[in-house]
């Protein structure tokens, strides 16, 4: 069993992870993950509040949310590697999350970056396979960017993680990312300020951390676009519909969700092609 710390950053994991496993027991016409069930039961956490929580309505829709989120960044990774099969694939704040596994062509490279107390605990749960590599780094320390091999490309992607970041790093790391990586791609998830006032308030706080803060937030993708000469597009698709609708398949109540998400808090899939 591996022990996972409360109320820290790297506790923020736990959440995609569970509702990766929950998703998969109610939804299974939508998503199966049987690697997120097999993580949970290795994990000492006591999962029986949290568990609670996502089984009412609105716990259940935030499942949804991050598996439907893992769904829609791997869309974007198998996509790229279709016209770049050699690349890079960078899960940055990977926690363990498994989706260059999901999408390994067999020749693309893994890089799975988180920092050091969440790449020990992956390294025994999801040790490194063939091309695949676990980096123990703070995003915010430039030097995880000399491990990538990007000569054949590279497509980076964030799931649940911007949030933990302020806008000042963001603009730095997004800056120096679009200069080393020419023609790269990074695909990340987005809400707005309501959102993030909204993620600290519900699911933060209900997990009882206490020292995250919700920084980064976007109205409008196009408040990224002078971020960088560097970036030859910025493109944004809804969370909940933009890869796979899933409006017909919910309930009455996870419908009303789907716009709620859509319109009020702006949930979005972002992504930035470099120049
Ligand atoms: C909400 S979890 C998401 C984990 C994973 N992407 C997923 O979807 O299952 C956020 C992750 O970002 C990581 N993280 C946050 N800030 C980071 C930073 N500055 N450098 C590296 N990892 C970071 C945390 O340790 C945590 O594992």
């Amino acid at each position: 069993m591996y022990h996972i710390e409360k109320n820290t950053v790297q506790e923020t994991l736990i959440i995609p992870l569970y509702g990766r496993k929950v998703c998969s027991e109610h939804f299974p016409h939508l998503f199966k993950d049987p690697e997120a069930e097999r993580i949970c039961s290795m994990l000492d956490y006591d999962f029986e509040e949290k568990g609670k929580k996502m089984e009412s309505a609105a716990g259940l829709f935030g499942a949804l949310e991050v598996a439907q989120r893992q769904y829609d960044l791997a869309c974007e990774v198998k996509d790229y590697l279709k016209k770049n099969p050699n690349a890079a694939v960078v899960n940055l704040g990977c926690g363990l999350d498994d989706t260059f596994r999901k999408c390994d062509n067999g020749k693309c490279k893994g890089y799975n970056i988180d920092m050091p107390d969440v790449i020990a605990i992956r390294n025994e749960l999801l040790p490194e396979s063939d091309r695949e590599r676990n980096l123990a780094y703070n995003l915010n320390d430039e030097a995880w960017m000399n491990e990538i091999d990007a000569k054949d490309g590279a497509v980076f992607f964030a799931s649940g993680v911007f949030y933990y970041f302020r806008t000042e790093d963001m603009k730095v790391l997004l800056h120096k990312m679009a200069k080393r990586f020419p023609k790269a791609v990074i695909v990340f998830d987005s809400c707005n300020s309501r959102g993030a006032k909204l993620m600290t308030k519900t699911w933060l706080k209900e997990a009882g951390i206490a020292d995250v803060g919700a920084f980064f937030s976007l109205e409008d993708k196009d408040e990224l676009k002078n971020w960088s000469d560097n970036f030859a597009s910025v493109s944004a698709k809804s969370y909940m519909r933009g890869y796979r609708d899933i409006y017909k398949d919910v309930s009455f109540f996870h419908k009303l969700m789907i716009k709620f998400c859509d319109s009020y808090v702006k949930m979005q899939i972002i992504k930035i092609t470099f120049r």
